[in-house]
């Protein structure tokens, strides 16, 4: 599993990651950090977390490296008392603008996104840069996705990776891609982009990129206008491209003890990849 999961993350420490993105800058690809973990049920744990956030996001500045944070509210005690984990999502969001730095926030299941939307406005009165993760799979998007753009927060799409009931999630895959695409248009309209809100694709999916950059460019909005993000390890070939296409590509990064969850999630993302864990265990 340890050798299978390699392909997914430069390792387990955040020098593995930096490491990572010093490689990925060669290609002009920045980057976006995250240490794995979630539903964290201790305080000291959730606070250590922060603390690692914090003193991660001092070393980025040190070493002048375009590298985002990004972090899950659950990570930093969200289960156990939510003005705990809103003070370190606080603490956090006043670090990275300090450094000129940019704080995301990842969504998590769909009983988290109410109180997450909620944290994120009002972390948004404070601090400007501030972005979230928003999924095409569920059917209240376009509302939350319009809302949050005209408040002027950062939105990084993904299709969503999470086992959802279908009184809330679409469940037919042709059904998220078809939102993914209606949403995408809905962040590249004019009246959306006056607020300012940062743009981000984040998919994998190339020919949905191209079909996204197509109709930007119909639309006069410039490549540097949007972002495309992609996870460590998957299409790498695509990242380069699009850069030398002129797009702007970030890679989150993930690292840290703590994989098991998330790795799952990327072995049913895509079946092929339990064939890649089964020949590396028999090897
Ligand atoms: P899709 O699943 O249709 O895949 C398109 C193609 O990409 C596949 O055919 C395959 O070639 C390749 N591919 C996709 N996944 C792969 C994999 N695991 N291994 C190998 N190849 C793969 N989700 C969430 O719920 N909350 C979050 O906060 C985030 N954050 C996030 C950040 C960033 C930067 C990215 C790129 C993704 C996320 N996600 C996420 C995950 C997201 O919801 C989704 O599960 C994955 O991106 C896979 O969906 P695709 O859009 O890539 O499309």
């Amino acid at each position: 599993m340890r050798r299978a999961v390699a392909r997914f993350m430069p390792g387990e420490s955040f020098d593995d990651m930096i490491g990572a993105a010093r490689t990925m800058a060669a290609d002009a690809v920045t980057a976006v950090f995250t240490r794995l973990g979630e539903n964290v049920k201790d305080l000291a744990e959730a606070d250590g977390v922060a603390r690692h956030y914090l003193d991660g996001i001092d070393r980025i500045r040190g070493l002048n490296l375009a590298c985002e944070p990004s972090i899950k509210l659950t990570q930093l005690g969200l289960d156990i008392d939510r003005e705990l984990a809103y003070g370190h999502l606080r603490d956090l969001a006043a670090r990275a603008h300090d450094a000129g730095n940019y704080l995301w926030i990842d969504m998590e299941q769909s009983n988290y996104v109410d109180v997450t939307l909620e944290l994120t406005r009002r972390l948004r009165i404070e601090f400007p840069r501030i972005g979230v993760c928003l999924q095409a799979y569920l059917y209240r998007t376009r509302e939350d996705l319009v809302e949050l753009m005209g408040r002027g927060i950062g939105i990084r799409l993904v299709k969503g990776a999470y086992n959802e009931p279908a009184e809330v999630a679409f469940p037919k895959k042709s059904d998220v891609d078809a939102n993914y695409y209606a949403l995408a248009q809905v962040m590249l309209d004019a009246g959306s982009r006056a607020s300012g809100a940062r743009l981000v694709f984040g998919t994998h999916d190339t020919q949905l990129i191209e079909t996204i950059r197509r109709h930007a460019a119909t639309l006069g909005v410039k490549p540097a206008e949007f972002e495309c993000y992609m996870l460590y390890g998957i299409q790498k070939a695509t990242q380069i491209s699009l850069v030398r296409d002129g797009a702007s590509v970030r890679v989150l990064i993930a690292y840290g003890a703590y994989w098991f969850p998330w790795y799952m999630r990327r072995l049913a993302e895509r079946p092929a990849n339990v064939w890649f864990v089964a020949k590396s265990m028999s090897r």
